[in-house]
Order: structure tokens, then C-alpha cells, then sequence
């Protein structure tokens, strides 16, 4: 739909059913719905998801999906699949899907041959990695490489980063991948204190070649490698990924040890393409390409499943439900995986650099809230730290569960103590406990209503057989497909990311600043201005 979503007759029939629903408890829908566990779960590829214990009926899930269908979401599908320029303000197609789709699958988009492009490029990278792997590319000294280090920050960091940590035990050829993005120099000195030059292998990780972190990382690593082995040692271990050839001919890599992309991909939609490299080294070809298969299963699932029936379109459209109906601003992510440790941090920036708009694609202003702020931590760590808030808060925290029924290796029967903790969480969430059945349990009465779990805490579990690179990729392209449901129901540009830019020209506007003695009168106001005096003052200059 163009214009305002929440004028039409679908939200407001959502508003009056939320006034209806919204005063129920889960324990009241449980018992009034027998069925309802049996029936509130869907299945997409290997994932599993049990929704029984979300605030709604199936009157809600209706009227969810006619929301959808309002927004066009169908068509929206669609035009984003067949490349599009959906993403407006950048007069861009988006087309991350086409990044894992089989190499027979055909399309042209723009009159360019993009499946054959992701191909072309697949093989380029393939081919590298196993030579890597193979021992067949060798340092400047020709010792092997040992050590993989992805220089990249944001899409081109947190996607390549959280997945090798999934993936470890996949991690077959002896060859460790190591990531740094920040410009805080403890990042590389600490990353690279350790490590050998002769047998490390950098990949500097950039779309557009021009981020300031990642250049001034790459310069340090230069040196640091020049220092040790010469300016000729450069070709054998540095390598590039980026969609301009140009910076990185300038920068001194020879653009054959370049792996491309286009800019129809957005960096937080990258790394199942050439930003995936330094995963791809680590893991192997094969391991990296059931990543895409996986990823590829759910993009089929998405773009032909009922929406009643469709995993990324009913857990968008749950987000929208609590964001805007419920005034929910968080959703917790909890992964009962170790493994799993970066997920949150990942689906940071996939959800909230997506979703984080105050004006619709079409230049007016939203009247809805937008994009939620997404945090979590692997359980079982949360319980034992932020869970009293999700328990017994005052704040509406939805929360996504995470858990896989094989563990990769297990001792004690760990495996399964963590599972638990999973389950119980979910079902003391919901249930809570009554003050009447902590009384009845002999609690002091001073004490009882401190006790009380008031439950009705809405969570989804989402269960997977193990975690895989197949069931990995799953699980990513599910939240990327969540993420653009609920943008197209906010009717907001869900790839274009203006908002980070100020603050990165005046960072560059004041650098000068911190250094120099010249009066600076370039100061964008009275309270910085004082801050980089004391700075300065600190720092004796
Ligand atoms: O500053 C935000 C951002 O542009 C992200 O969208 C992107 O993933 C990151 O910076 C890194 O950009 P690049 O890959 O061009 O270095």
C-alpha cells in the first residue's frame, strides 16, 4: 500500500481486537484453546517454530495477514526477488537472494546476467579458498597461512564474524580466522600481537572501500607485515572484497586478488557473498555452499508459503503487533547456544540499520514506531543476568528463543540441562506464578509478593535439528525476511542507511582538532568544544 498503513481499516480493526485481547492472560488462551499448541506452530525447511506462547488468537493471525496482504507484501515479495529498485532513496535494486540461489536459476536484472555474476564469483572465491586451505597459496616466505584476518566493519564484520564463531566446529583445514573492525587500535594490536606475518593472510573487507576504520586498520596491518617481510610481500597477504576496484587498485591490491560484489547488496545482506571469504577459508567450499542452500531453502519458503503458513512473514508480523499495538519498544534475542554468541549483535545491525526509520520511503513521516531495538545474550548466561527484568519488569519484552537438539559435542549431559533451562524459561515467562500458589507453597505472607512471576511474557522458540551451515543459513535469511516484512507493513526503505552519516563527517570535521594547536573554529557546539579542550588537557597538548 502507499501512504499511511495505519489509516486503513486493517490496523484499525487490529486496534479493536487488541483492545479485546490485549487484557487476557496466556494462562486464560491455554485453557480456553486446547488446541492451541498443537496448532500454533509452523514448520519452514529444518526450522521449527512454536508461537503457542505469543498474545494471540487465531482471530489475531488473521488479522495480521490481511494487514500484510493491505501492505502488498505479496507483490513487494515479488518485485524484491526480480530485482526491483525497491530500495528508493538509493535507486537500487536488493537482491541478496540472488546471492544464494542455484546457478540455474535465471535472472537478469538492469540487463546484467546476476545469477551467472554470483557464480562467477562463488568459484573465484571457492578456488582461493582451497588453495589456501590446500597449503597451494603460500606466504612471501612460502610458509602456509595459519591465520585468515577479516578487516571490515559493520555488514562487512559482524556477518563473516558471527558466523565462523557458529561454525567452528566446521573449521576443518587448520586454517583460524580472526576479525578486526574497530578503530580503536587495542583491536588490531590485540588481534595481531600473537600472530606470525609470514603465515597471515589479510582480507580487508569493504563495499565501498572508503570506511575509515577499515582503511586505517588495513594501513596499520600493511605496515605491521612491510616491517617484517618487505613492501614485496604485500601481493602474497593481502587480499580484497569489495564492489570498487579503483580504491582497491589505489590502495595497492592487485585487483586479481580481488573478490567482487554489487551494489545491489547491502552490506548487512553481504556475507553469503564475497564478504563471506574469510568463513569460507575457514569452514571450506562445501560447509559455505549448505550455508546457501539453507539460506536458499527459506527464500523459496518465504516467496511461496500461505502467510498463514510463513515463518518470516508471521514472525514479522508478530513484531509489528507488539511494537505498535502493544507499545513493546525491545525484542530480546536469546540463542541457548554458545555458539550462537554474536547472533544478537549481528541482528543488530541487520534490524535496526534496516529498520530504524522515521519517514516512509515515499519522504512522509511514520505514525507508527518503527524498527525495535533487538539485544540479547546466549542463554543460559542471560538468566543469570538481565531475566529478573523479563520476568518481573515493568516493561513488555517479546523475546525470541533459540535452541538445536543435537550439540556438536557434549559431556555430562549438558546438552540437555541447557535445553531445559530453555523450555522453563519459555513456560515461566508465559505461566508465571500466582501469589496463591506461592502462599500454598508456605511463603511467608511479607514475602509472597515478591515472589510473584507475573507471567503472560510473550516468547517464540525456534528449534532446529543442529546448528549447521545449512540450518545457520536458515536461520539468517528467516530474521532478513522478518526484517523486510515488517518494513513493507511500515512502508519504510529498509536498505538505505542515511542515518549513520553525520556523525561520520564530523568525526573527520574534528579530528583536526584533537590535534592541532591552531584555534579550531569548526567546533558544531559549546559542549563538544569543552570535551575536546579536556581531552586535550588529559592528554597533555
Ligand atoms: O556506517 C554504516 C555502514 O555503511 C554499514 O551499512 C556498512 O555495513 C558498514 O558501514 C561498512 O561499510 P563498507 O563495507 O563500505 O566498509
Amino acid at each position: 500500500m502507499n501512504g499511511d498503513i495505519t489509516r486503513s481499516q486493517e490496523w484499525a480493526a487490529l486496534e479493536k481486537h487488541h483492545g479485546e485481547v490485549a487484557g487476557r492472560h496466556l494462562r486464560e488462551l491455554f485453557a480456553d484453546d486446547p488446541g492451541r499448541a498443537g496448532r500454533m506452530t509452523l514448520t519452514a525447511g529444518d526450522l521449527y517454530l512454536d508461537y503457542a506462547k505469543q498474545r494471540v488468537t487465531g482471530e489475531t493471525v488473521e488479522l495480521l495477514v490481511r494487514l500484510a496482504e493491505r501492505a502488498g507484501l505479496r507483490e513487494r515479495i515479488e518485485a524484491m526477488f526480480t530485482g526491483a529498485h525497491i530500495n528508493v532513496s538509493e535507486d537500487r535494486a536488493v537482491l541478496h537472494t540472488a546471492l544464494r540461489a542455484p546457478a540455474d536459476a535465471a535472472l537478469e536484472v538492469d540487463g546484467q546476467d546476476v545469477t551467472g555474476d554470483v557464480h562467477a564469483v562463488l568459484d573465484k572465491m571457492s578456488a582461493f579458498a582451497d588453495r589456501v586451505r590446500a597449503q597451494e597459496w603460500r606466504g612471501a616466505t612460502g610458509r602456509p597461512i595459519a591465520t585468515v584476518v577479516n578487516i571490515g566493519i559493520g555488514g562487512s564484520d559482524l556477518g563473516p564474524a558471527m558466523a565462523y564463531e557458529a561454525l567452528r566446529d566446521y573449521a576443518d583445514a587448520g586454517v583460524q580466522a580472526r576479525f578486526v573492525s574497530n578503530i580503536d587500535p587495542a583491536d588490531i594490536t590485540g588481534n595481531l600481537r600473537d600472530l606470525d606475518p609470514a603465515t597471515t593472510l589479510f582480507v580487508v573487507s569493504s563495499k565501498t572501500f572508503t570506511t575509515l576504520e577499515t582503511l586505517t586498520n588495513a594501513k596499520v596491518a600493511r605496515q605491521w607485515l612491510v616491517s617484517a617481510l618487505g613492501d614485496d610481500a604485500v601481493a602474497r597477504h593481502f587480499v580484497a572484497v569489495s564492489t570498487n576496484a579503483a580504491k582497491v587498485a589505489e590502495f595497492g591490491i592487485d585487483t586479481d586478488n580481488m573478490f567482487g560484489f554489487w551494489d545491489w547488496v547491502g552490506g548487512r545482506y553481504s556475507f553469503d557473498g564475497a564478504i563471506g571469504l574469510s568463513l569460507m577459508i575457514a569452514v571450506g567450499p562445501a560447509a559455505f555452499r549448505e550455508m546457501l542452500a539453507g539460506f536458499h531453502a527459506i527464500d523459496q519458503h518465504f516467496r511461496t508459503a500461505p502467510f498463514e503458513a510463513n515463518m518470516p512473514v508471521l514472525m514479522g508480523l508478530l513484531g509489528v503487533w507488539y511494537a505498535d499495538f502493544f507499545g513493546a519498544q525491545t525484542r530480546a534475542v536469546l540463542p541457548y547456544s554458545q555458539r550462537l554468541h554474536r547472533f544478537p549483535a549481528y541482528l543488530q545491525q541487520l534490524t535496526m540499520e534496516s529498520n530504524g526509520k522515521s519517514v516512509r520511503a515515499d519522504g512522509a513521516p511514520v505514525t507508527c514506531d518503527t524498527g525495535a531495538i533487538f539485544w540479547g545474550e546466549p542463554g543460559t548466561n542471560g538468566q543469570h543476568a538481565f531475566y529478573q527484568l523479563l520476568h518481573q519488569g515493568t516493561h513488555l519484552v517479546p523475546a525470541d528463543f533459540i535452541g538445536f537438539a543435537e550439540p556438536h559435542d557434549d559431556r555430562e549431559g549438558m546438552h540437555d540441562l541447557l535445553t531445559a533451562n530453555l523450555f522453563a524459561q519459555t513456560s515461566a515467562l508465559a505461566f508465571g506464578k500466582t501469589a496463591e500458589e506461592i502462599a500454598a507453597e508456605g511463603a511467608a505472607a511479607g514475602v509472597v509478593p515478591h515472589k510473584v512471576m507475573p507471567g503472560n511474557r510473550p516468547t517464540s522458540t525456534i528449534l532446529a535439528p543442529k546448528l549447521t551451515p545449512s540450518t545457520l543459513g536458515q536461520l539468517v535469511a528467516l530474521y532478513e525476511h522478518v526484517v523486510f516484512v515488517e518494513g513493507t507493513i511500515w512502508g519504510i526503505d529498509s536498505f538505505d542507511q542515511w542515518g549513520v552519516e553525520l556523525g561520520k563527517k564530523m568525526a573527520l570535521d574534528l579530528a583536526p582538532a584533537l590535534t592541532s594547536d591552531q584555534p579550531q573554529d569548526a567546533f558544531p557546539d559549546p559542549s563538544t568544544e569543552r570535551l575536546v579542550r579536556v581531552y586535550r588537557e588529559l592528554r597533555g597538548r
